[in-house]
């Protein structure tokens, strides 16, 4: 039999206690589940490995403390997102977490789930609409910093002595909110060293507009470096460094560089995610190191965070301090408009090259198969 008990009476603790040794009177173990809520999550598409391994982590915790879980995936179409939004608020889920294709093109959702009095998190990419309780994603600025550091670091900038070194720059989807706070983590470090002339950017495409990849896309970011390539790159100019944001655009970058670049040199080439493929390059030499993210922390703390709004509990920055995950309460530096910000719980980044890809192994959700590769537990 399933029952349905609001989370704001029944503890999640509780809820454990009485899910643990029950039997039925026949003393054969009872598997029906006690379900204390429900929660619909949102995900942008199933063509992005990250958003796949993120929603399995999400609707595990989840159901692994008894909520139900309705997922959607919105084919990279906002449209589509508003309308999965608003059929699982007529599903009467208690809680929403959001991960917007677009940040901006929720509002008609977001007012539904207001009148509905249906709280939200925005997971990862952030809502710019007030309807927003909480925010839970990693420090985004951080993880553009760490790829620009790398690029500074490795091509020793600091002591380059007037030599030039040439870099083309790769940036996410100018919807997604964060895509913004990558370019500007990793410019900040670099900008200085284009101004001083010991990096230049050759295309002359330096700009967070002229070098975005519309929803993120693989082929985008391939035909991009491609006519990048063959338009400044085929007379035997050599290129350094590619900053790419993300694993997904760093995979079609470095599909471009390896069918089409001759030089011989090694290019420092950045990513973020964590993604198969891209370990796979790490692995081979041909990317040079990724910005980890550990999604299945982020959904710890989704989980934490949901339980104190479905429990009425105060929240604030002592939600992690049991879960030993590296995490910064932050009211600062999100906005859902000009007057609100939003709180925030932003998980801290790790960069992962070939010599520390052991810790990805050791963290227990990726194995080494006997090909040398790494692969994501499922
Ligand atoms: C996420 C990244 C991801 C990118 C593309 C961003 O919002 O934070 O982890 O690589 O979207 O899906």
């Amino acid at each position: 039999m399933r029952r349905k008990v609001l989370g704001m009476l029944l503890g999640v603790a509780i809820a454990a206690i009485l899910l643990i040794g029950c039997s039925s009177d026949d003393g054969s173990e009872n598997t029906d589940k006690l379900i204390i809520g429900k929660v619909g999550i949102s995900m942008p598409t199933h063509s992005q490995e990250r958003w796949n391994r993120d929603s399995a982590y999400l609707t595990e915790h989840f159901e692994e403390v008894g909520y139900e879980t309705i997922l959607t995936f919105s084919d990279n179409d906002a449209k589509k997102q508003v309308k999965d939004i608003q059929d699982m608020i007529a599903d009467g889920v208690d809680l929403l977490i959001v991960n917007a294709i677009d940040g901006t093109a929720l509002d008609e959702a977001m007012e539904e789930a207001t009148e509905a009095k249906v709280p939200v998190i925005s997971y990862d990419r952030l809502i710019l609409n007030d309807a927003v309780s909480y925010y839970v994603s990693f420090d985004n600025y951080m993880i553009g910093k760490l790829q620009g550091e790398f690029i500074a670091d490795n091509l020793e900038l600091k002591n380059a002595a007037g030599k030039v070194y040439n870099m083309e720059i790769t940036s996410g989807d100018t919807a997604d909110n964060n895509a913004k706070y990558f370019y500007n983590g990793a410019m900040d470090v670099l900008k200085p060293y284009i101004k001083a002339g010991t990096l230049k950017v050759v295309s002359g495409q330096t700009d967070f507009l002229s070098t975005a990849t519309e929803q993120w896309d693989l082929g985008t970011a391939y035909q991009r470096a491609q006519n990048i390539l063959s338009s400044y790159y085929t007379d035997g100019t050599q290129l350094d460094a590619w900053l790419c944001s993300s694993d997904t655009v760093a995979l079609g970058v470095e599909y471009a560089i390896t069918s089409g670049y001759t030089g011989s040199n090694t290019i420092l080439i950045t990513g973020q995610d964590g993604d198969e493929a891209n370990l796979k390059n790490i692995v081979d030499g041909i990317q040079t190191m990724t910005v980890y993210k550990n999604a299945s922390d982020e959904a710890v703390v989704t989980l934490s965070l949901a339980q104190s709004i479905l429990e009425g509990r105060e929240i604030d920055a002592s939600l992690t301090k049991d879960l030993e995950i590296e995490c910064r309460y932050d009211t600062k530096s999100y906005k859902t408009s000009d007057g609100k910000r939003c709180s925030s719980f932003l998980l801290i980044p790790k960069v992962i090259t070939k010599d520390n890809l052991q810790d990805l192994v050791d963290s227990g959700l990726y194995k080494r198969d006997t090909d040398g590769y790494l692969y994501a537990v499922e």
